[in-house]
C-alpha cells in the first residue's frame, strides 16, 4: 500500500518505538501526526518531520477525535499506529496473607485502560475514518497496526496486567481484521521483546539492567533498537497481504518466570 500523501496517526509517537515509526512513515511520503502525552517531544518530532502533534491521552475518546480530525487535514487518514503504552510490575498477592496487599486493582485497571481499551478507541474512531476514504487499486481504504509484546505470549512474575492488556490485543487483533474487511482496512500486530527505549528509565541503573537482560535474548545477545521494530511496522503498513496477524520482533527471546 502507498501510503505518500496519505495522513498517518501514531500514539506513543514522542518517544521510543513509536519515534521511530513516526520518522519511517514520514520517510515514506505520509503526514504524521505524533499523538502523545509528552508535548515538548511530541512537538519537537512533528516538525523534524514536517507533521503535527496532537495532545492526547489514548483514554480521552475526545482527544482521539482530535487527532483523527487533524490527520484528516494534512490529508485522507489510511495509517493508524498503536504504540502508547505503559508497563507495571507487582505480584498477584502480598507475602502477609492480608487482602490490602493483594495487587493494586487501581493500577491494573489503568494499565488495562491505557494499553488495551486506549488502543482500540483510537482504532475504532480511526478506522471509523478511514472508511469514508477512497479504495486504492487493491480495494484498500487503511491499515491499522498495534503494538503488543512478548509478554502477551510469555508473561513474567509480576505481569498478570501487562500480560492481560498485550494478550487482549492479541486476541482482537483477527476478530478486528474480520469486522473491517469489508471496508477494506487491514489490521496487524506487532510483539516486540526487548528494545532499548525510555520505558526502562534513563541513568546508570538502567544502562546496567538493560545490559544484563540482553543477555537473556537468543541471538543477537543485546536489546533491539527501535527501528528494528519500526521496520516491521512499515512492512506491516506497506504489504498489502499482510492481514489479521500477530508478529514477534524479538530476537528469539522466550522469556523466563523472572
Ligand atoms: N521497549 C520494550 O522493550 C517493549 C517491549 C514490548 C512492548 N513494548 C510496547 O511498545 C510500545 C512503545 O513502548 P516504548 O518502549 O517505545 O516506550 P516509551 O515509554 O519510549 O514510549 C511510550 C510513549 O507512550 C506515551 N504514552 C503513555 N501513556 C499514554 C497515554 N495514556 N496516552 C498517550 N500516550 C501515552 C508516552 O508518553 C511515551 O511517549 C508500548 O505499547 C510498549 O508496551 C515495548
Amino acid at each position: 500500500m502507498d501510503i505518500s500523501g496519505a495522513s498517518a496517526i501514531v500514539t506513543g509517537g514522542a518517544s521510543g518505538i513509536g519515534a521511530a515509526v513516526v520518522r519511517q512513515l514520514a520517510a515514506k511520503g505520509a503526514k504524521v501526526i505524533v499523538a502523545d502525552l509528552q508535548a515538548d517531544k511530541g512537538q519537537a518530532l512533528a516538525d523534524e518531520v514536517g507533521g503535527a502533534f496532537v495532545a492526547v491521552d489514548v483514554t480521552d475518546t475526545e482527544q482521539i477525535k482530535q487527532a483523527v480530525d487533524a490527520a484528516g487535514e494534512l490529508g485522507p487518514l489510511r495509517v493508524l499506529v498503536n504504540s502508547a503504552g505503559i508497563g507495571w510490575a507487582q505480584r498477584t498477592i502480598g507475602r502477609d496473607g492480608e487482602f490490602d496487599s493483594a495487587h493494586d486493582l487501581g493500577a491494573f485497571s489503568k494499565v488495562i485502560a491505557i494499553n488495551l481499551i486506549g488502543s482500540f478507541d483510537a482504532l475504532r474512531l480511526a478506522a471509523t475514518a478511514m472508511s469514508r476514504n477512497e479504495p486504492d487499486d487493491d480495494g484498500q481504504r487503511g491499515v491499522v497496526v498495534n503494538m503488543a509484546s512478548v509478554a502477551a505470549f510469555d508473561g513474567q512474575i509480576g505481569q498478570a496486567s501487562y500480560s492481560a492488556s498485550k494478550g487482549g490485543i492479541v486476541g482482537m487483533t483477527l476478530p478486528i481484521a474480520r469486522d473491517l474487511s469489508s471496508s477494506g482496512i487491514r489490521v496487524n500486530t506487532v510483539a516486540p521483546g526487548l528494545i532499548d527505549t525510555p520505558i526502562y528509565g534513563e541513568g546508570p541503573d538502567s544502562e546496567a539492567f538493560k545490559a544484563k537482560l540482553g543477555e537473556s535474548v537468543l541471538f543477537p545477545k543485546r536489546l533491539g533498537v527501535p527501528d528494528e521494530l519500526a521496520s516491521m511496522v512499515v512492512e506491516c503498513v506497506t504489504n498489502s497481504y499482510l492481514n489479521g496477524e500477530v508478529i514477534r520482533v524479538d530476537g528469539g527471546i522466550r522469556m523466563p518466570p523472572k
